[in-house]
């Protein structure tokens, strides 16, 4: 399967001689979900994004905005990250041949996503700080070096981004709501984008976003100072995408809300559990979100989004899931632990 500027050139920003830096990403599942369509009393399917070479959606932005930063010559990309992006971009690096350098908040990123960067070679420097702290002092250093910022707030990013609302469309044709997680709110702004580049004067889908109880400023209409949530992906306290969010929520009729802690662990272990997908805790927010409101009125057709793999996140997976069964090494023993669980 061809990488996504190669299947969607014509609708991005490249031209035919423009290099190209690829994983091969994009082309994800859309899986139907028929316990979640069940309770809902929808049809509803889910965005398999962590199936994208380093398990998030990042890498759709990823091959747009690395293949433009070699097309004007940069020689090292930067920015600031929750830890999907950071693993994403440091990939990508690494196979553009360009530095990478990641600014993560200290003891807040997941397990998976922090081996991914070292493995690929980034410099990894733990800010004693949030992630809101790391996009502003790399938004400042990016204005003093000649490196390539490829956080959301390149516009790049956006452009790959937009090309899973493509996916969607071509797959299942129109549908009536998205549910999505919010974090920077660059995701749900290039959905929207997306949707509304596809078909002009064609159906557009409501834009539901949710975010994390303790990291929900769009849902307050204020900057949260200090946001915690066990979805680190998305404790995120003032998104650098909040206009274009607010505006795609409103113009598509759509909404943001906020799902609590409890809330996006239950649908992350439902979603495992019954539906077979092991999804990342800030995922579990779409479908915890669908699940806690409901459909929307006359809501017929839904996606929800899973925006990163449940392997980037091992340690909240293990403190959440069933435990071993230890066992001797004599058929009775294996009989007694599979039978009776003991
Ligand atoms: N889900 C996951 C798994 C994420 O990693 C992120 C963002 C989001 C949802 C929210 O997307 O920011 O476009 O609204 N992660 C960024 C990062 C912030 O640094 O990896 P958004």
């Amino acid at each position: 399967m061809a990488g996504l500027i190669e299947r969607y050139r014509d609708r991005l920003p490249f031209g035919p001689d423009d290099p190209v830096v690829s994983l091969q990403e994009g082309s994800t599942p859309l899986v139907y979900a028929c316990h979640i369509s069940e309770r809902v009393g929808a049809q509803v399917w889910l965005k398999i994004e962590g199936a994208n070479p380093t398990g998030s959606f990042k890498d759709r932005g990823m091959t747009c905005a690395v293949s433009a930063a070699v097309r004007e010559g940069a020689s090292a990309v930067i920015c600031a990250s929750t830890g999907n992006t950071a693993a994403s971009a440091a990939a990508y690096a690494a196979r553009a041949g360009l530095r990478g350098a990641v600014i993560v908040p200290e003891g807040k990123i997941a397990t998976g996503k922090l081996a991914q960067a070292l493995m690929h070679g980034a410099r990894v420097i733990a800010l004693r700080g949030n992630f809101d702290q790391a996009l502003e002092l790399v938004r400042e250093l990016a204005q003093r070096h000649p490196i390539a910022l490829v956080n959301s707030v390149n516009p790049f990013r956006l452009e790959g981004q937009k090309t899973a609302a493509f996916e969607i469309l071509e797959e299942i044709g129109t549908i009536d709501a998205l549910c999505i997680p919010v974090g920077n709110a660059g995701n749900i702004t290039a959905y929207w984008k997306g949707f509304q580049e596809w078909e002009p004067g064609g159906a557009l889908p409501q834009m539901r976003g949710f975010q994390a109880a303790g990291a929900a400023p769009l849902v307050h209409g204020a900057p949260v100072e200090r946001p915690e949530t066990v979805a680190s992906a998305i404790r995120i306290g003032n998104p650098a995408r909040w206009e274009e969010a607010i505006a795609a929520m409103r113009d598509s009729r759509g909404g943001v809300e906020a799902v609590t802690d409890e809330q996006i662990l239950d649908a992350y272990r439902f979603l495992a559990s019954q539906e077979g997908v092991f999804c990342e805790p800030a995922s579990a927010a779409s479908v915890a979100g669908l699940l806690a409101y409901g459909a929307p009125e006359g809501a017929e057709r839904i996606v929800c989004v899973l925006t990163g793999h449940g392997l980037k996140d091992p340690q909240t997976a293990l403190e959440q899931a069933g435990s071993v069964i230890p066992c001797e090494a004599d058929l009775a023993s294996v009989e007694r632990a599979i039978y009776d669980g003991s």
